[in-house]
């Protein structure tokens, strides 16, 4: 029985102060086995933020049937929502309690027994400053007390909508260390939606990838993105003509690449990084940087839909 089920499901907003109506789903499937993380990718827009307020029953669908656990949602959330936790907008805790009063208050409400608490600052590693005030808490450590309070109920599906955004380096490792951990405890499906397609690529295992309201990809996370790299690599040496010259001598096609730290060179086609580093160094040229090119967002959704993102 897969956690969740979206077929053809088609939401349009109605257009407000005389803008025109927005069609954010279109006939969008969605399909999340049991275990592990389901990455839900695409850009600002695509409409991921709704799919998930369908299935939670914040917004209705106007056609297409949607399924949480085999049971159809809305209809039948009051039988699942017990076993579903969910972090879609930054959660609201009183600022002046600390992050263990805070969900000591969801837990009682929830009716979930308070040794649930510890347990839950334990998972999310925030037992050391679980006393602290809310507000003085990094971003990261607030978006962590928000998944530990949507893990009060022990859910067997816990949905994350863009659970990085806003987060410094060190806050986005630590979610996705954390997510990557809850995807394998045996437990807890995870649906983690995305615009960063590293991201999924780091911490997910099945993939749906969407664009304006439609699936346009989905499967194993190495299926769907295999092949997405470019097999290019840029380059920085002291004197790029002359190495420019070596590598095209051997048959590597080249273009310029130019950002913030100014001029480099991308070389084509590269099976391993290696050949070029050793036919440089052979002609007495080396490298300060090389860096394999990875194909971002729009690279990949215009190489799965042919159009861009
Ligand atoms: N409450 C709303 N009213 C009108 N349009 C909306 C509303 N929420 C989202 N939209 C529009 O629906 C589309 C999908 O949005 P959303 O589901 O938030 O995408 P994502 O989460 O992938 O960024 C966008 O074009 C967005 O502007
Ligand atoms: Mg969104």
């Amino acid at each position: 029985m897969p956690a969740v089920v979206m077929e053809a499901v088609t939401k349009t907003y109605r257009g407000r102060r005389g803008r025109p109506p927005q069609k954010a789903l279109d006939e969008l499937d969605l399909l999340v086995e049991n275990g592990g993380v389901h990455g839900f990718l695409g850009p600002n827009g695509s409409g991921k933020t709704t799919s998930i307020r369908v299935l939670l029953g914040l917004v209705s669908a106007d056609a297409g049937t949607a399924r949480l656990f085999d049971r159809p949602v809305p209809d039948a959330l009051p039988e699942v929502i017990g076993h579903v936790g969910a972090l879609v907008e930054t959660p609201l805790f009183f600022p002046n309690f600390s992050g263990r009063r805070n969900l000591e208050l969801l837990a009682e409400v929830a009716g979930v027994p308070r040794t649930r608490v510890d347990e839950c600052l334990d998972i999310v590693d925030l037992r050391d400053r679980a006393g602290d005030r809310f507000k003085g808490y990094s971003l990261g450590m607030k978006q962590r007390l928000g998944i530990a309070a949507a893990l009060l109920k022990h859910p067997r599906l816990l949905i994350l909508d863009e659970p990085s955004n806003g987060l410094d380096p060190a806050g986005i490792r630590d979610v996705r260390e954390l997510i990557r951990r809850l995807g394998r405890d045996g437990h807890t499906t995870v649906l983690l939606s995305s615009h960063l397609l590293a991201e999924i690529e780091q911490v997910a295992d099945s993939v749906t990838i969407l664009t304006r309201g439609r699936r346009v990809a989905n499967g194993p996370v190495r299926e769907v993105l295999a092949g997405r790299s470019t097999h290019d690599v840029v380059i920085r040496v002291s004197d790029r003509e002359s190495a420019g010259a070596v590598l095209q001598a051997a048959g590597f096609g080249l273009s310029p690449f130019d950002d913030v730290r100014g001029p480099a060179l991308a070389v084509h086609n590269v099976q391993a990084p290696g050949e070029v580093t050793r036919l440089l160094a052979r002609h007495g040229h080396y490298l300060e940087e090389l860096t394999p090119v990875h194909a971002d967002l729009e690279t990949a959704f215009l190489a799965i839909t042919g159009e861009p993102a």
